[in-house]
């Protein structure tokens, strides 16, 4: 093997659970294409080659892309979403990569019931027409949102979401990281053509998340449901941005009505182990969720 894979999004949460993933053997070059290489002294400190490229601006990626035989795809979550992966896939094209992974979503496709879902349907049937060889990933919620309630639990004992009593297949992050480190460690035909949905290992609600959580914390967790409106001025007071918050709000609703009750056997049938669950990610992030110390 005599590859160089290109990873984008490489300071970001699932490139950086990849990063971890990926035991390179020799003859595999780790190369992550980074905005800005300040951010990134830990990767370069690991031996990972760093590039620099803005995925907003096409003429900032054939160095990044030059020489690499295979890409891993994540692009932020955003409206421009589309036009990154397009100028990803492009920059890939031209530079000769082999073959694609893509970071998509839970239910993507032209229907799907959140903007994101949808954008990402656009780009996943880009790469799919491309002529590269290409695998999609299209996982579900992250258990590592949560980390999103971390204050409250911490203050509190609880956590608010509007998504009333809807179960869920969350998956944790690291198991992402790990399918997709085994599809990019893998003969670059063994998953062409293939999309995943990496899922957690069982569909449980906020409620239940609540329980493991408590047990992995070691302390009471409640699960408040919220109505969408609150939930919605709460974001928007919060500072952030109206398509974000509409984003949110769309999938608080499609999982409030059991759109994501469901889970896959995928981690378990590329990894060869059982999914993470949400116990599991309790307990390996206790400081996340300790109050923080009093000034
Ligand atoms: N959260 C969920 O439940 C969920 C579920 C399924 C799928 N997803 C998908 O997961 C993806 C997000 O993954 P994540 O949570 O790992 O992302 P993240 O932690 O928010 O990181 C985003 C990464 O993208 C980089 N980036 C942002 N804009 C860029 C640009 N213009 N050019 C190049 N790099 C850029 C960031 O780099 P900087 O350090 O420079 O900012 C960062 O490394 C989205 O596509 C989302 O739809 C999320």
């Amino acid at each position: 093997m005599n590859r160089t894979v290109l990873i984008t999004g490489a300071t970001g949460s699932v490139s950086s659970a990849l990063l971890q993933a990926l035991q390179a053997p020799p003859g595999l070059k780790l190369r992550a294409m980074v905005r800005d290489q300040n951010k990134a002294g830990a990767l370069r400190a690991r031996g990972v080659e760093l590039v620099t490229g803005d995925l907003d601006d096409p003429e900032s990626l054939p160095r990044a892309f030059e020489g690499a035989q295979d890409l891993w795809l994540l692009n932020a979550v955003g409206p421009r979403q589309p036009e990154n992966s397009m100028n990803a896939v492009w920059a890939a094209k031209r530079a000769g990569v082999e073959r694609v992974v893509r970071l998509s979503a839970i239910g993507a496709a032209h229907d799907a019931p959140s903007r994101n879902g949808r954008l990402h349907a656009l780009s996943d049937a880009e790469l799919m027409s491309s002529g590269l060889k290409w695998t999609i990933l299209r996982p579900h919620f992250f258990t590592q949102n949560l980390l999103m309630t971390a204050q409250t639990v911490a203050t509190e004992g609880a956590f608010y979401w509007d998504m009333g009593n809807g179960r869920l297949g969350m998956v944790d992050v690291r198991d992402i990281g790990e399918v997709a480190a085994k599809i990019l460690l893998s003969a670059p035909d063994a998953h062409h053509g293939k999309i995943y949905t990496p899922t957690g290992p069982a569909s449980i609600s906020l409620a239940e998340a609540a329980t493991q959580l408590s047990e992995g914390l070691g302390k009471p967790v409640r699960y408040v449901p919220v109505p969408h409106d609150a939930a919605r001025k709460s974001m928007l007071e919060m500072g952030l941005p109206s398509w974000l918050v509409g984003m949110f709000t769309e999938y608080s609703m499609a999982y409030e009505s059991d759109w994501g009750n469901f889970t896959t056997a995928h981690v378990q049938e590329i990894t060869g182990r059982a999914p993470r669950s949400v116990l599991d990610f309790a307990r390996d992030h206790r400081a996340a969720f300790d109050t923080p110390p009093t000034a």
